[in-house]
């Protein structure tokens, strides 16, 4: 009996060991470098783990009080194997030196109802959130076991019977600093995967994003791998993304940014922009390198679009108008396989009347933009065209 108990306990523990724990990966840009240097992000206490209960009706209040606890040095931990839903909105913009080992399955409850009367709301593109990450040195990280899932499935069949719908974005970042966000499978976003917005000297790596509707005949709706906003100093790598809408975007006010050993299946493409929709607003979008992409089955591979200027007298336009600058763009070492369109800019986007876009000409100036260094085969869609370049002047 004895050394049966004593060979148990050793069983037991080894699966221990072999289980992954919280534990930090080593996350590091490759192979271009940010001209500004990320910060340190000091190790967490091993002592200050705090896990997250499993399987219950709403892992946000447990998320919540493990964060608070486990803030200034800890580790918040949702074991492997395990089912975390979320059913209420998660305010997490308060973290300092922290890290989350999300190795377990994330869900966000598909109660359409709660979510659009209590989702954190935006104006801008009317975004919302589910929950949001903001604060300084946090280590987001899922070893490629973990998983946040939208459940996009009833989002998407409700928003193609009611287009007023508002579907929140899966993943959000609200005042970012110094951060790390990796090793996670993101699935079924009701909208976007991600929205990093007023962020910097954030690393996003080793991700697989899939976006893929179970019901043939409902479409998966939007689906933007990342749209950073408001944010400077941001490296997006080595990531598989399979998605409807743009790979990643580029939004106003999105400086510094490196994206880089993507693959991406099935989207818009890697844009800069929308920009420009909003009159008054001033859209700043430069130094941005886009590099080593693989993109197959998109109906664009890099693409600048931008609206055009509005008669004068139209006041408050959210369809064109706003003024701004494009500057030093480059998108290098591109793969197209079976996409539509290989490059793709305009400054009249999301208008058909070209005499009335030369009329009244994009406020937005574009230069210094370089594709360098594309190969591939195009589908026949648009043969033998291969993209476009237009100018509203
Ligand atoms: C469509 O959705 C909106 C937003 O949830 C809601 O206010 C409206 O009542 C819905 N319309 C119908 C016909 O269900
Ligand atoms: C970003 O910061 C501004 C200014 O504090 C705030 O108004 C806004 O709600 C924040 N979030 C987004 C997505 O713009
Ligand atoms: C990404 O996730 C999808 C869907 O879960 C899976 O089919 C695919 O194999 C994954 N890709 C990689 C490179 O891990
Ligand atoms: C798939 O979606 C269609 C259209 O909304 C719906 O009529 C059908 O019942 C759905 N099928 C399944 C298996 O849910
Ligand atoms: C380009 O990215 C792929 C992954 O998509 C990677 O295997 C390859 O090593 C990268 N090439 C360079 C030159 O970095
Ligand atoms: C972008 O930055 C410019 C310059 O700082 C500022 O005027 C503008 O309001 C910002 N736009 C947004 C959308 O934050
Ligand atoms: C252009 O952008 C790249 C990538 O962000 C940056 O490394 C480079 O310094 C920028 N060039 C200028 C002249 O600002
Ligand atoms: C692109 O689409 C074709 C035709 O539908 C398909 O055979 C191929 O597997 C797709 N490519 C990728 C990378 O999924
Ligand atoms: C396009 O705009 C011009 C200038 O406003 C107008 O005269 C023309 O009728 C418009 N064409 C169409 C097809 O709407």
């Amino acid at each position: 009996m004895r050394v049966f108990n004593a060979a148990l306990l050793a069983f037991m523990a080894v699966t221990a060991l072999a289980s992954p724990g919280p534990n930090r990966p080593s996350v590091k840009c490759h192979p271009k470098q940010p001209s500004r240097p990320f910060p340190h992000s000091p190790p967490r206490n091993p002592k200050r783990i705090c896990t997250v209960l499993a399987e219950t009706a709403d892992a946000g209040p447990s998320i919540l009080a493990a964060a608070r606890k486990c803030n200034h040095g800890g580790t918040v931990y949702f074991p492997p194997g395990k089912t975390y839903t979320i059913a209420t909105v998660l305010d997490l913009t308060f973290l300092a030196n922290i890290d989350f080992a999300i190795l377990g399955n994330i869900k966000f409850k598909d109660d359409l109802t709660y979510w659009q009367a209590h989702a954190f709301q935006y104006s801008f593109q009317s975004a919302s959130l589910f929950w949001r990450f903001g604060g300084r040195d946090v280590n987001i990280y899922g070893l490629g076991t973990g998983s946040i899932d939208g459940l996009g499935d009833t989002w998407w069949a409700a928003w193609a019977t009611n287009s007023s719908v508002a579907r929140p974005i899966l993943f959000g970042t609200d005042g970012l600093h110094g951060a790390t966000i990796s090793g996670l499978k993101l699935i079924n976003p009701p909208n976007w995967f991600n929205f990093i917005s007023n962020s910097s000297e954030v690393i996003i790596s080793d991700m697989n994003l899939s976006a893929i509707s179970k019901n043939a005949s409902v479409a998966v709706k939007n689906s933007d791998g990342w749209d950073t906003y408001r944010s400077s100093n941001i490296v997006i790598q080595n990531s598989v993304i399979h998605n409807t809408d743009d790979c990643v975007s580029f939004k106003p006010n999105s400086t510094e940014i490196i994206v880089q050993n993507l693959r991406c299946t099935g989207s818009h493409g890697i844009s800069v922009g929308s920009l420009g929709q909003y009159q008054g607003e001033f859209d700043i979008v430069e130094n941005i390198h886009v590099y080593n992409i693989s993109m197959s089955n998109a109906t664009d591979g890099a693409r600048i679009k931008i609206w055009p200027g509005v008669a004068p007298g139209t006041v408050g336009s959210t369809v064109g108008g706003g003024a701004g600058r494009v500057k030093n763009i480059t998108y290098e070492k591109y793969t197209n396989i079976n996409n539509d369109q290989v490059i793709a800019l305009t400054q009249c986007y999301a208008t058909s009347n070209t005499t009335l876009c030369a009329l009244y000409p994009s406020e937005i100036i574009v230069k210094d933009v370089i594709f360098n260094d594309f190969v591939g085969v195009m589908s026949k869609k648009y043969d033998p065209i291969a993209g476009y370049l237009i100018c509203s002047v």
